[in-house]
Protein backbone atom coordinates (compact mmCIF):
# COMPACT_ATOMS: atom_id res chain seq x y z
CA UNK A 1 0.00 0.00 0.00
CA UNK A 2 1.25 3.24 -0.72
CA UNK A 3 1.98 6.47 1.45
CA UNK A 4 -0.89 8.32 0.22
CA UNK A 5 -0.02 12.27 2.53
CA UNK A 6 3.10 13.43 1.91
CA UNK A 7 6.08 13.26 -0.56
CA UNK A 8 6.15 9.82 -1.24
CA UNK A 9 9.93 9.59 -1.58
CA UNK A 10 10.61 11.46 1.56
CA UNK A 11 11.69 8.70 3.59
CA UNK A 12 13.59 6.60 1.38
CA UNK A 13 15.71 9.30 0.18
CA UNK A 14 16.19 10.93 3.94
CA UNK A 15 16.22 7.59 5.88
CA UNK A 16 20.12 6.44 4.88
CA UNK A 17 20.96 10.25 5.09
CA UNK A 18 19.91 10.38 8.55
CA UNK A 19 20.97 6.91 9.38
CA UNK A 20 24.65 7.38 8.10
CA UNK A 21 24.93 10.44 10.08
CA UNK A 22 23.48 8.25 13.46
CA UNK A 23 26.01 5.37 12.53
CA UNK A 24 29.19 7.81 12.37
CA UNK A 25 28.40 9.07 15.75
CA UNK A 26 30.53 7.12 18.38
CA UNK A 27 27.88 7.25 20.53
CA UNK A 28 25.66 5.20 18.27
CA UNK A 29 28.77 2.84 16.75
CA UNK A 30 27.57 0.12 18.88
CA UNK A 31 23.82 0.42 19.42
CA UNK A 32 21.85 -1.86 17.87
CA UNK A 33 18.97 0.48 16.62
CA UNK A 34 21.13 2.20 15.01
CA UNK A 35 22.02 -0.73 12.83
CA UNK A 36 18.76 -1.79 12.45
CA UNK A 37 17.39 2.25 11.16
CA UNK A 38 20.01 1.56 8.74
CA UNK A 39 18.94 -1.46 7.64
CA UNK A 40 15.37 -0.80 7.47
CA UNK A 41 16.61 2.66 5.48
CA UNK A 42 18.38 0.61 2.73
CA UNK A 43 15.64 -1.65 2.05
CA UNK A 44 13.61 1.79 1.71
CA UNK A 45 16.27 3.31 -0.65
CA UNK A 46 16.40 -0.09 -2.68
CA UNK A 47 12.72 0.06 -3.55
CA UNK A 48 12.85 3.77 -3.91
CA UNK A 49 15.97 3.43 -6.67
CA UNK A 50 13.82 0.21 -8.28
CA UNK A 51 10.98 2.71 -8.80
CA UNK A 52 12.99 5.12 -10.30
CA UNK A 53 14.58 2.54 -12.62
CA UNK A 54 11.19 1.69 -14.05
CA UNK A 55 10.41 4.81 -14.45
CA UNK A 56 13.82 5.51 -16.53
CA UNK A 57 12.86 2.12 -18.59
CA UNK A 58 10.91 2.47 -21.56
CA UNK A 59 9.06 -0.56 -21.38
CA UNK A 60 6.14 -0.09 -24.53
CA UNK A 61 5.16 -3.17 -25.54
CA UNK A 62 2.29 -3.24 -28.24
CA UNK A 63 3.03 -6.31 -30.41
CA UNK A 64 1.87 -8.85 -28.21
CA UNK A 65 -1.46 -10.53 -26.88
CA UNK A 66 -1.92 -10.24 -23.43
CA UNK A 67 0.33 -8.17 -21.03
CA UNK A 68 0.88 -5.64 -23.42
CA UNK A 69 1.98 -2.10 -22.32
CA UNK A 70 1.23 0.85 -24.06
CA UNK A 71 2.48 3.91 -24.61
CA UNK A 72 0.96 6.79 -22.35
CA UNK A 73 0.92 10.94 -23.06
CA UNK A 74 3.34 12.87 -20.63
CA UNK A 75 1.83 12.81 -17.20
CA UNK A 76 0.82 15.73 -15.27
CA UNK A 77 3.23 17.66 -12.78
CA UNK A 78 3.02 14.66 -9.39
CA UNK A 79 2.71 17.23 -7.08
CA UNK A 80 -1.25 17.53 -7.80
CA UNK A 81 -2.51 14.54 -5.17
CA UNK A 82 -2.93 15.53 -1.99
CA UNK A 83 -5.51 18.47 -1.92
CA UNK A 84 -4.99 19.38 -5.53
CA UNK A 85 -6.34 16.10 -7.04
CA UNK A 86 -6.26 12.71 -6.93
CA UNK A 87 -4.06 9.62 -8.18
CA UNK A 88 -5.49 6.93 -10.15
CA UNK A 89 -2.37 4.81 -10.33
CA UNK A 90 0.56 4.65 -12.48
CA UNK A 91 1.46 4.40 -16.04
CA UNK A 92 2.51 1.04 -17.40
CA UNK A 93 5.43 2.64 -19.56
CA UNK A 94 7.49 4.46 -17.09
CA UNK A 95 6.06 3.65 -14.12
CA UNK A 96 4.86 7.33 -13.68
CA UNK A 97 1.63 8.63 -11.05
CA UNK A 98 -1.09 9.60 -13.08
CA UNK A 99 -2.86 12.54 -11.04
CA UNK A 100 -5.80 14.36 -11.90
CA UNK A 101 -6.18 17.99 -10.73
CA UNK A 102 -9.40 18.60 -9.20
CA UNK A 103 -10.90 21.13 -11.52
CA UNK A 104 -10.58 18.46 -13.75
CA UNK A 105 -12.32 15.92 -11.52
CA UNK A 106 -15.19 18.26 -11.29
CA UNK A 107 -15.53 18.30 -15.07
CA UNK A 108 -16.56 14.19 -13.62
CA UNK A 109 -15.34 10.49 -14.27
CA UNK A 110 -16.68 7.83 -15.67
CA UNK A 111 -15.21 4.27 -15.18
CA UNK A 112 -16.49 1.32 -17.25
CA UNK A 113 -15.54 -2.46 -17.64
CA UNK A 114 -16.91 -5.87 -17.45
CA UNK A 115 -17.32 -7.43 -14.00
CA UNK A 116 -14.64 -8.21 -11.81
CA UNK A 117 -11.69 -6.37 -13.75
CA UNK A 118 -11.38 -3.48 -11.28
CA UNK A 119 -14.02 -0.82 -11.23
CA UNK A 120 -15.17 -0.53 -7.46
CA UNK A 121 -11.27 -1.53 -5.91
CA UNK A 122 -9.86 2.70 -8.22
CA UNK A 123 -13.49 3.62 -6.59
CA UNK A 124 -12.55 2.72 -3.08
CA UNK A 125 -8.87 3.87 -3.87
CA UNK A 126 -10.12 7.39 -4.58
CA UNK A 127 -12.54 7.20 -1.22
CA UNK A 128 -9.33 6.64 0.30
CA UNK A 129 -7.31 9.44 -0.69
CA UNK A 130 -10.91 11.87 -0.37
CA UNK A 131 -10.82 10.48 3.22
CA UNK A 132 -6.97 11.15 4.05
CA UNK A 133 -7.46 14.62 2.09
CA UNK A 134 -10.28 15.56 4.96
CA UNK A 135 -13.20 15.39 1.27
CA UNK A 136 -16.20 14.51 1.33
CA UNK A 137 -18.47 11.17 -0.17
CA UNK A 138 -21.00 9.84 -1.34
CA UNK A 139 -20.85 5.72 -2.22
CA UNK A 140 -24.22 4.53 -3.41
CA UNK A 141 -23.40 0.63 -4.00
CA UNK A 142 -25.67 -1.53 -5.84
CA UNK A 143 -24.21 -4.45 -3.99
CA UNK A 144 -25.50 -5.43 -0.68
CA UNK A 145 -21.03 -5.64 0.44
CA UNK A 146 -20.47 -5.89 4.47
CA UNK A 147 -17.03 -6.08 3.83
CA UNK A 148 -16.68 -2.96 1.79
CA UNK A 149 -18.68 -1.10 4.57
CA UNK A 150 -16.43 -2.67 7.66
CA UNK A 151 -13.36 -1.34 5.46
CA UNK A 152 -14.99 2.12 4.43
CA UNK A 153 -15.73 2.35 8.40
CA UNK A 154 -11.76 1.19 9.36
CA UNK A 155 -10.84 3.56 6.71
CA UNK A 156 -12.73 6.55 8.10
CA UNK A 157 -10.81 5.97 11.73
CA UNK A 158 -7.63 5.33 10.17
CA UNK A 159 -7.85 9.24 9.55
CA UNK A 160 -9.85 10.29 12.48
CA UNK A 161 -13.17 10.90 10.72
CA UNK A 162 -15.15 7.96 12.56
CA UNK A 163 -18.03 10.68 13.65
CA UNK A 164 -18.20 11.86 10.25
CA UNK A 165 -19.23 8.41 8.70
CA UNK A 166 -23.04 7.43 7.78
CA UNK A 167 -24.09 3.69 6.91
CA UNK A 168 -27.58 3.55 4.94
CA UNK A 169 -28.48 0.23 5.09
CA UNK A 170 -32.48 -1.03 4.64
CA UNK A 171 -31.30 -4.44 5.24
CA UNK A 172 -30.30 -3.92 8.64
CA UNK A 173 -32.03 -1.49 9.74
CA UNK A 174 -30.75 -1.94 13.26
CA UNK A 175 -27.33 -1.20 12.23
CA UNK A 176 -28.18 1.89 9.79
CA UNK A 177 -28.72 5.49 10.29
CA UNK A 178 -32.11 6.89 9.57
CA UNK A 179 -32.38 8.58 6.27
CA UNK A 180 -35.67 10.63 5.00
CA UNK A 181 -35.55 11.21 1.10
CA UNK A 182 -38.67 13.42 1.00
CA UNK A 183 -37.63 16.55 3.32
CA UNK A 184 -34.91 18.47 0.84
CA UNK A 185 -35.89 20.23 -1.64
CA UNK A 186 -38.96 22.35 -3.07
CA UNK A 187 -42.34 20.85 -3.08
CA UNK A 188 -41.80 20.49 -7.43
CA UNK A 189 -38.21 18.55 -6.97
CA UNK A 190 -39.32 16.35 -3.88
CA UNK A 191 -42.70 15.44 -6.18
CA UNK A 192 -40.54 14.39 -9.13
CA UNK A 193 -38.27 12.47 -6.84
CA UNK A 194 -41.44 10.13 -5.56
CA UNK A 195 -42.29 10.24 -9.15
CA UNK A 196 -39.25 7.79 -9.72
CA UNK A 197 -41.20 5.29 -7.81
CA UNK A 198 -43.98 4.77 -10.37
CA UNK A 199 -43.13 3.09 -13.84
CA UNK A 200 -42.48 5.29 -16.80
CA UNK A 201 -45.66 5.32 -19.24
CA UNK A 202 -44.38 6.23 -22.67
CA UNK A 203 -47.04 5.66 -24.91
CA UNK A 204 -49.69 4.88 -22.77
CA UNK A 205 -52.01 7.70 -22.13
CA UNK A 206 -53.75 6.08 -19.61
CA UNK A 207 -50.87 5.58 -16.99
CA UNK A 208 -49.64 9.10 -17.88
CA UNK A 209 -52.88 10.29 -16.66
CA UNK A 210 -52.33 9.07 -13.12
CA UNK A 211 -48.51 9.78 -13.34
CA UNK A 212 -49.82 13.50 -14.11
CA UNK A 213 -52.37 13.03 -11.13
CA UNK A 214 -50.09 12.28 -8.89
CA UNK A 215 -47.45 14.31 -9.05
CA UNK A 216 -49.95 17.20 -8.97
CA UNK A 217 -51.26 15.78 -5.82
CA UNK A 218 -47.89 15.32 -4.43
CA UNK A 219 -46.84 18.66 -5.81
CA UNK A 220 -49.81 20.47 -4.17
CA UNK A 221 -49.83 18.49 -1.05
CA UNK A 222 -45.87 18.79 -0.23
CA UNK A 223 -46.28 22.90 -0.58
CA UNK A 224 -49.14 22.57 2.10
CA UNK A 225 -47.32 20.47 4.23
CA UNK A 226 -43.78 23.06 3.63
CA UNK A 227 -46.57 25.98 4.44
CA UNK A 228 -47.32 24.63 7.46
CA UNK A 229 -44.06 24.32 9.00
CA UNK A 230 -44.55 20.24 9.46
CA UNK A 231 -42.54 17.74 8.92
CA UNK A 232 -43.67 14.41 7.61
CA UNK A 233 -42.68 11.18 6.86
CA UNK A 234 -43.42 8.34 3.89
CA UNK A 235 -46.49 7.10 5.79
CA UNK A 236 -47.73 10.62 6.46
CA UNK A 237 -47.93 11.06 2.66
CA UNK A 238 -49.32 7.74 1.95
CA UNK A 239 -52.16 8.54 3.97
CA UNK A 240 -53.15 11.38 2.96
CA UNK A 241 -53.10 10.54 -0.68
CA UNK A 242 -55.81 8.26 0.40
CA UNK A 243 -57.72 10.35 3.20
CA UNK A 244 -59.81 13.14 3.03
CA UNK A 245 -59.54 13.36 6.80
CA UNK A 246 -55.92 13.48 6.63
CA UNK A 247 -56.09 15.78 3.68
CA UNK A 248 -58.41 18.35 5.75
CA UNK A 249 -55.99 18.27 8.73
CA UNK A 250 -53.44 19.70 7.16
CA UNK A 251 -55.32 22.09 5.07
CA UNK A 252 -56.18 23.94 8.72
CA UNK A 253 -52.99 23.55 9.27
CA UNK A 254 -51.64 25.88 6.44
CA UNK A 255 -51.57 29.70 6.90
CA UNK A 256 -54.88 31.45 4.73
CA UNK A 257 -52.69 34.00 3.66
CA UNK A 258 -50.26 31.60 1.67
CA UNK A 259 -50.61 30.59 -1.62
CA UNK A 260 -50.24 26.88 -0.49
CA UNK A 261 -53.81 27.04 0.85
CA UNK A 262 -55.42 28.35 -2.47
CA UNK A 263 -53.37 25.92 -4.22
CA UNK A 264 -54.95 23.19 -2.24
CA UNK A 265 -58.43 24.56 -2.28
CA UNK A 266 -58.59 24.26 -6.20
CA UNK A 267 -56.86 20.59 -5.60
CA UNK A 268 -59.43 19.95 -3.66
CA UNK A 269 -61.88 20.90 -5.77
CA UNK A 270 -61.26 18.89 -8.29
CA UNK A 271 -62.24 15.50 -6.13
CA UNK A 272 -65.04 17.28 -5.01
CA UNK A 273 -69.33 16.11 -5.83
CA UNK A 274 -72.40 16.59 -4.67
CA UNK A 275 -74.47 14.21 -3.29
CA UNK A 276 -77.86 15.12 -1.23
CA UNK A 277 -76.09 15.57 2.18
CA UNK A 278 -74.01 18.31 0.02
CA UNK A 279 -70.36 19.13 -1.19
CA UNK A 280 -67.88 16.54 -0.06
CA UNK A 281 -65.13 15.10 -1.34
CA UNK A 282 -65.28 12.10 -3.42
CA UNK A 283 -62.93 9.57 -1.31
CA UNK A 284 -63.48 6.79 -3.89
CA UNK A 285 -61.74 9.52 -6.79
CA UNK A 286 -59.16 10.14 -4.34
CA UNK A 287 -58.37 6.51 -3.74
CA UNK A 288 -58.63 5.09 -7.38
CA UNK A 289 -56.64 8.30 -8.99
CA UNK A 290 -53.71 8.26 -6.24
CA UNK A 291 -53.77 4.44 -4.50
CA UNK A 292 -51.37 3.75 -7.15
CA UNK A 293 -48.83 5.85 -5.70
CA UNK A 294 -50.11 5.79 -1.91
CA UNK A 295 -49.21 1.77 -2.70
CA UNK A 296 -45.87 2.70 -3.69
CA UNK A 297 -45.00 5.29 -1.00
CA UNK A 298 -46.71 2.82 1.61
CA UNK A 299 -43.87 0.39 0.73
CA UNK A 300 -41.14 3.02 2.05
CA UNK A 301 -42.99 2.78 5.67
CA UNK A 302 -43.18 -0.44 5.92
CA UNK A 303 -40.77 -3.12 7.55
CA UNK A 304 -37.37 -2.92 7.16
CA UNK A 305 -37.27 -0.25 4.88
CA UNK A 306 -39.90 2.14 7.90
CA UNK A 307 -37.40 1.37 10.23
CA UNK A 308 -35.10 3.37 8.04
CA UNK A 309 -37.07 6.09 6.55
CA UNK A 310 -39.84 6.61 8.74
CA UNK A 311 -38.57 9.74 10.66
CA UNK A 312 -38.84 13.39 11.02
CA UNK A 313 -35.17 13.71 12.46
CA UNK A 314 -33.17 11.75 10.08
CA UNK A 315 -29.00 11.55 11.03
CA UNK A 316 -28.04 11.50 7.14
CA UNK A 317 -29.00 15.08 5.61
CA UNK A 318 -27.62 14.90 2.47
CA UNK A 319 -27.16 18.79 2.29
CA UNK A 320 -25.05 18.37 5.56
CA UNK A 321 -22.98 15.28 4.50
CA UNK A 322 -22.00 17.66 1.10
CA UNK A 323 -21.80 21.01 2.85
CA UNK A 324 -19.59 19.86 5.71
CA UNK A 325 -17.44 17.02 3.45
CA UNK A 326 -18.83 14.34 5.09
CA UNK A 327 -18.79 10.36 4.31
CA UNK A 328 -22.10 8.03 3.63
CA UNK A 329 -22.31 4.44 2.37
CA UNK A 330 -25.63 3.82 0.74
CA UNK A 331 -26.01 -0.11 0.79
CA UNK A 332 -29.37 -0.78 -2.05
CA UNK A 333 -29.70 -4.55 -1.57
CA UNK A 334 -30.67 -5.57 -5.25
CA UNK A 335 -31.01 -9.18 -5.00
CA UNK A 336 -34.04 -8.90 -2.85
CA UNK A 337 -36.98 -6.38 -2.83
CA UNK A 338 -35.77 -5.40 -6.34
CA UNK A 339 -37.60 -2.71 -7.34
CA UNK A 340 -37.92 -0.69 -4.22
CA UNK A 341 -33.97 -1.04 -3.31
CA UNK A 342 -33.65 0.32 -6.84
CA UNK A 343 -36.39 3.09 -6.22
CA UNK A 344 -34.05 4.06 -3.09
CA UNK A 345 -31.07 4.05 -5.49
CA UNK A 346 -32.88 7.06 -7.74
CA UNK A 347 -34.41 8.46 -4.79
CA UNK A 348 -30.92 9.46 -3.40
CA UNK A 349 -29.70 10.56 -6.74
CA UNK A 350 -32.66 12.79 -6.90
CA UNK A 351 -31.91 13.90 -3.59
CA UNK A 352 -28.17 15.09 -4.00
CA UNK A 353 -29.42 16.64 -7.10
CA UNK A 354 -31.24 19.07 -4.79
CA UNK A 355 -28.18 19.52 -2.84
CA UNK A 356 -26.24 20.19 -6.25
CA UNK A 357 -28.86 22.85 -7.36
CA UNK A 358 -28.47 24.25 -3.67
CA UNK A 359 -24.93 24.43 -3.61
CA UNK A 360 -24.46 25.89 -7.00
CA UNK A 361 -26.47 28.95 -5.22
CA UNK A 362 -22.99 29.23 -2.93
CA UNK A 363 -20.16 31.34 -2.86
CA UNK A 364 -17.43 29.44 -4.00
CA UNK A 365 -15.66 29.66 -0.42
CA UNK A 366 -18.94 28.10 0.69
CA UNK A 367 -18.76 25.20 -2.01
CA UNK A 368 -17.53 21.81 -0.50
CA UNK A 369 -13.33 21.71 -0.98
CA UNK A 370 -12.07 19.26 -1.60
CA UNK A 371 -14.43 18.87 -4.32
CA UNK A 372 -17.47 16.32 -2.74
CA UNK A 373 -17.41 12.91 -4.61
CA UNK A 374 -20.47 10.85 -5.52
CA UNK A 375 -19.29 7.68 -6.56
CA UNK A 376 -22.43 5.79 -8.14
CA UNK A 377 -20.77 2.04 -8.27
CA UNK A 378 -22.61 -0.01 -11.42
CA UNK A 379 -24.97 3.41 -11.78
CA UNK A 380 -26.37 1.33 -15.13
CA UNK A 381 -28.91 -0.98 -12.20
CA UNK A 382 -30.67 1.90 -10.50
CA UNK A 383 -30.64 5.17 -12.94
CA UNK A 384 -32.98 3.60 -15.30
CA UNK A 385 -35.64 5.84 -16.44
CA UNK A 386 -34.34 8.64 -14.39
CA UNK A 387 -34.98 11.68 -15.40
CA UNK A 388 -32.58 15.09 -14.36
CA UNK A 389 -29.70 13.08 -14.25
CA UNK A 390 -27.65 14.74 -17.33
CA UNK A 391 -28.72 18.21 -15.43
CA UNK A 392 -27.12 16.87 -12.53
CA UNK A 393 -23.87 16.25 -13.87
CA UNK A 394 -23.99 19.83 -15.65
CA UNK A 395 -25.01 21.38 -12.32
CA UNK A 396 -22.37 19.62 -10.33
CA UNK A 397 -19.20 20.79 -11.69
CA UNK A 398 -20.21 24.71 -10.67
CA UNK A 399 -21.36 23.21 -6.93
CA UNK A 400 -17.80 21.78 -6.42
CA UNK A 401 -18.93 18.13 -6.52
CA UNK A 402 -17.51 15.22 -8.57
CA UNK A 403 -19.19 12.31 -10.23
CA UNK A 404 -17.68 9.14 -10.48
CA UNK A 405 -20.12 6.54 -12.66
CA UNK A 406 -19.01 2.99 -12.81
CA UNK A 407 -20.59 1.48 -15.66
CA UNK A 408 -20.38 -1.95 -17.00
CA UNK A 409 -21.23 -1.45 -20.96
CA UNK A 410 -22.37 1.26 -22.72
CA UNK A 411 -26.01 -0.54 -23.52
CA UNK A 412 -26.33 -0.04 -19.20
CA UNK A 413 -26.34 3.71 -19.99
CA UNK A 414 -28.42 3.59 -23.50
CA UNK A 415 -30.71 1.16 -21.69
CA UNK A 416 -31.77 4.62 -19.44
CA UNK A 417 -31.93 6.85 -22.99
CA UNK A 418 -29.53 7.14 -25.62
CA UNK A 419 -29.48 10.44 -24.82
CA UNK A 420 -28.12 9.62 -21.40
CA UNK A 421 -25.34 7.83 -23.07
CA UNK A 422 -24.55 10.75 -25.29
CA UNK A 423 -24.87 12.81 -21.70
CA UNK A 424 -22.33 10.40 -19.86
CA UNK A 425 -19.97 10.40 -22.54
CA UNK A 426 -20.03 14.25 -23.21
CA UNK A 427 -19.60 15.12 -19.49
CA UNK A 428 -17.00 13.31 -18.42
CA UNK A 429 -13.52 14.48 -18.86
CA UNK A 430 -12.06 11.65 -17.82
CA UNK A 431 -12.47 7.85 -18.82
CA UNK A 432 -10.90 4.68 -16.95
CA UNK A 433 -11.56 1.83 -19.46
CA UNK A 434 -11.25 -1.65 -18.03
CA UNK A 435 -11.59 -4.43 -19.85
CA UNK A 436 -14.53 -4.39 -22.16
CA UNK A 437 -16.24 -7.68 -22.93
CA UNK A 438 -18.88 -6.49 -25.44
CA UNK A 439 -17.44 -5.98 -28.60
CA UNK A 440 -19.71 -3.37 -29.79
CA UNK A 441 -18.33 -1.45 -25.96
CA UNK A 442 -14.67 -2.31 -26.99
CA UNK A 443 -15.59 -0.05 -30.81
CA UNK A 444 -17.07 2.66 -29.03
CA UNK A 445 -14.28 3.14 -26.77
CA UNK A 446 -11.84 3.01 -29.21
CA UNK A 447 -13.51 5.66 -31.02
CA UNK A 448 -13.88 7.78 -28.04
CA UNK A 449 -10.06 7.46 -26.91
CA UNK A 450 -9.43 8.15 -30.57
CA UNK A 451 -7.34 7.93 -33.76
CA UNK A 452 -3.58 8.75 -34.33
CA UNK A 453 -1.92 8.76 -37.39
CA UNK A 454 0.65 6.28 -38.33
CA UNK A 455 2.90 6.70 -41.14
CA UNK A 456 3.11 3.41 -42.94
CA UNK A 457 6.29 2.50 -44.89
CA UNK A 458 6.12 0.40 -48.00
CA UNK A 459 7.76 -1.06 -50.75
CA UNK A 460 7.06 -1.88 -54.08
CA UNK A 461 9.42 -3.35 -57.23
CA UNK A 462 8.05 -3.37 -60.71
CA UNK A 463 10.12 -5.33 -63.09
CA UNK A 464 8.61 -5.78 -66.91
CA UNK A 465 9.82 -7.06 -70.14
CA UNK A 466 9.04 -6.75 -73.52
CA UNK A 467 9.07 -8.80 -76.74
CA UNK A 468 8.04 -8.14 -80.47
CA UNK A 469 8.82 -9.04 -83.85
CA UNK A 470 7.18 -8.86 -87.40
CA UNK A 471 7.50 -11.67 -89.58
CA UNK A 472 6.34 -10.99 -92.12
CA UNK A 473 9.30 -9.28 -93.16
CA UNK A 474 12.01 -11.12 -94.84
CA UNK A 475 14.55 -9.64 -92.75
CA UNK A 476 13.15 -10.16 -89.27
CA UNK A 477 13.34 -7.55 -87.70
CA UNK A 478 13.09 -7.68 -83.47
CA UNK A 479 13.22 -6.12 -80.61
CA UNK A 480 13.57 -6.72 -76.70
CA UNK A 481 13.22 -4.77 -73.59
CA UNK A 482 13.57 -4.88 -70.14
CA UNK A 483 13.18 -2.82 -66.84
CA UNK A 484 12.41 -2.39 -63.87
CA UNK A 485 12.43 -0.75 -60.97
CA UNK A 486 11.64 -0.15 -56.90
CA UNK A 487 10.05 2.37 -55.15
CA UNK A 488 9.93 3.31 -51.54
CA UNK A 489 7.06 5.02 -50.18
CA UNK A 490 5.45 6.70 -46.84
CA UNK A 491 1.70 6.51 -46.58
CA UNK A 492 -0.15 8.37 -43.94
CA UNK A 493 -2.88 6.09 -42.35
CA UNK A 494 -5.47 7.01 -39.21
CA UNK A 495 -5.16 4.30 -37.05
CA UNK A 496 -6.95 3.19 -33.46
CA UNK A 497 -4.86 4.77 -30.49
CA UNK A 498 -6.23 1.86 -28.73
CA UNK A 499 -7.44 -0.58 -31.10
CA UNK A 500 -11.03 -2.72 -29.61
CA UNK A 501 -9.75 -6.04 -29.67
CA UNK A 502 -6.66 -5.28 -27.25
CA UNK A 503 -9.18 -3.56 -25.11
CA UNK A 504 -11.14 -6.46 -24.48
CA UNK A 505 -8.21 -8.07 -23.42
CA UNK A 506 -6.54 -6.11 -21.04
CA UNK A 507 -6.05 -8.01 -16.95
CA UNK A 508 -7.04 -6.93 -13.68
CA UNK A 509 -6.64 -4.10 -12.50
CA UNK A 510 -5.57 -1.96 -15.48
CA UNK A 511 -7.14 0.39 -17.65
CA UNK A 512 -6.91 2.96 -20.37
CA UNK A 513 -7.41 6.27 -19.17
CA UNK A 514 -8.77 9.49 -21.21
CA UNK A 515 -8.26 12.97 -20.02
CA UNK A 516 -9.14 15.74 -22.15
CA UNK A 517 -6.91 15.16 -25.30
CA UNK A 518 -4.36 12.93 -23.27
CA UNK A 519 -4.36 8.99 -23.11
CA UNK A 520 -2.12 6.74 -20.31
CA UNK A 521 -2.57 3.05 -20.01
CA UNK A 522 -2.31 2.64 -16.38
CA UNK A 523 -2.43 0.17 -13.36
CA UNK A 524 -4.79 0.95 -10.58
CA UNK A 525 -3.66 0.68 -6.78
CA UNK A 526 -5.74 -2.14 -4.72
CA UNK A 527 -5.93 -0.62 -0.99
CA UNK A 528 -4.75 -3.97 1.33
CA UNK A 529 -6.81 -3.90 4.16
CA UNK A 530 -6.12 -5.88 7.26
CA UNK A 531 -8.80 -7.84 9.05
CA UNK A 532 -10.81 -5.24 9.86
CA UNK A 533 -13.37 -4.89 12.92
CA UNK A 534 -17.54 -5.22 12.06
CA UNK A 535 -19.13 -1.81 11.63
CA UNK A 536 -21.41 -0.55 14.45
CA UNK A 537 -23.17 2.74 13.70
CA UNK A 538 -22.60 5.94 15.30
CA UNK A 539 -25.77 7.55 16.90
CA UNK A 540 -25.80 11.07 15.60
CA UNK A 541 -28.10 13.17 17.55
CA UNK A 542 -30.76 14.88 15.04
CA UNK A 543 -33.58 17.87 15.84
CA UNK A 544 -36.27 19.42 14.08
CA UNK A 545 -35.45 22.83 12.23
CA UNK A 546 -36.08 25.53 14.13
CA UNK A 547 -40.11 26.48 13.88
CA UNK A 548 -41.00 23.35 12.38
CA UNK A 549 -43.16 20.64 14.44
CA UNK A 550 -43.95 16.92 13.02
CA UNK A 551 -47.02 15.93 11.42
CA UNK A 552 -47.65 12.88 12.97
CA UNK A 553 -50.64 11.40 10.99
CA UNK A 554 -49.26 7.82 11.13
CA UNK A 555 -50.22 7.86 15.05
CA UNK A 556 -53.81 8.67 13.93
CA UNK A 557 -53.66 6.65 10.88
CA UNK A 558 -57.26 4.47 12.17
CA UNK A 559 -59.12 7.72 12.41
CA UNK A 560 -57.77 8.90 9.12
CA UNK A 561 -58.35 6.10 6.89
CA UNK A 562 -61.71 5.86 7.76
CA UNK A 563 -62.01 8.28 5.97
CA UNK A 564 -65.40 9.81 7.43
CA UNK A 565 -64.32 11.06 10.93
CA UNK A 566 -64.99 15.05 11.21
CA UNK A 567 -61.52 16.65 11.20
CA UNK A 568 -60.23 16.66 14.38
CA UNK A 569 -59.13 19.56 16.38
CA UNK A 570 -55.52 19.53 16.16
CA UNK A 571 -53.80 17.70 19.18
CA UNK A 572 -50.92 20.08 20.12
CA UNK A 573 -48.49 18.47 17.86
CA UNK A 574 -44.72 17.37 19.93
CA UNK A 575 -41.59 16.88 18.28
CA UNK A 576 -39.80 13.54 17.96
CA UNK A 577 -37.67 12.26 20.85
CA UNK A 578 -34.31 12.20 19.63
N1 LIG B 1 -5.31 -2.80 -8.97
C1 LIG B 1 -5.53 -4.05 -8.54
N2 LIG B 1 -4.55 -4.75 -7.99
C2 LIG B 1 -4.77 -6.01 -7.54
N3 LIG B 1 -5.94 -6.64 -7.60
C3 LIG B 1 -6.97 -5.99 -8.15
C4 LIG B 1 -6.82 -4.66 -8.65
N4 LIG B 1 -8.01 -4.26 -9.13
C5 LIG B 1 -8.84 -5.30 -8.95
N5 LIG B 1 -8.23 -6.34 -8.36
C6 LIG B 1 -8.84 -7.63 -8.00
O1 LIG B 1 -9.99 -7.86 -8.79
C7 LIG B 1 -11.11 -8.12 -7.98
C8 LIG B 1 -12.36 -7.52 -8.60
O2 LIG B 1 -12.25 -6.14 -8.59
P1 LIG B 1 -13.53 -5.20 -8.46
O3 LIG B 1 -13.06 -3.82 -8.35
O4 LIG B 1 -14.43 -5.70 -7.40
O5 LIG B 1 -14.22 -5.44 -9.87
P2 LIG B 1 -15.49 -4.72 -10.50
O6 LIG B 1 -15.93 -3.67 -9.55
O7 LIG B 1 -15.04 -4.18 -11.79
O8 LIG B 1 -16.51 -5.79 -10.67
C9 LIG B 1 -10.76 -7.54 -6.63
O9 LIG B 1 -11.37 -8.24 -5.60
C10 LIG B 1 -9.27 -7.67 -6.56
O10 LIG B 1 -8.93 -8.92 -6.04
MG1 LIG C 1 -17.75 -3.59 -8.59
Amino acid sequence: MRKLIGREDFWSVAAPVTAGFVASHPYFAANPLALAASVAAGVGSYRYFKEEAKRRLNRVKEDVNEGFILESDDTWPEHTMGLGGLRLGYTKDHNKPLDIENDKLMRHLAIIGQSGVGKTVLGLNLLWQQTARGGGWLFIDAKLDKDTRDQLAYMARVFGREDEFYVMNVDEPENSNTYNPILNGDPDSIASRLMNLLPVAEGNPGADYYRQQANYALTVLIAALQAAKRRYTFMDLAIMLQSAAAIGKVESLVPLDDPAFMVLQVFLDSFKKQDKNGIKVDVDKLKTVLGGMAGRIAQFAQGKFGQVFNTVTPEIDLTDIVRNNKMCYVMLPTMEKDTASLNLGKMVLSDLRTTVAQMQKLTKSERPNPPFICFADEMGSYCTGMTGIARMFEQARSAGVMMIPAFQTFGNLAATSPEFEEMIIGNTWTKCFFKLGAVDSATKAADLIGQRTKYQYSVSSSQSESASAQSLRVTPDSSQSESGGVGESWRQVEDYRVPPDKLTRMGIGECVVTSGARTFHISTQAIEFPKVPEFRKNKYPAKLPAGFTTLDLEGQYEQFLIGLAPTPSAPAAVPEPL
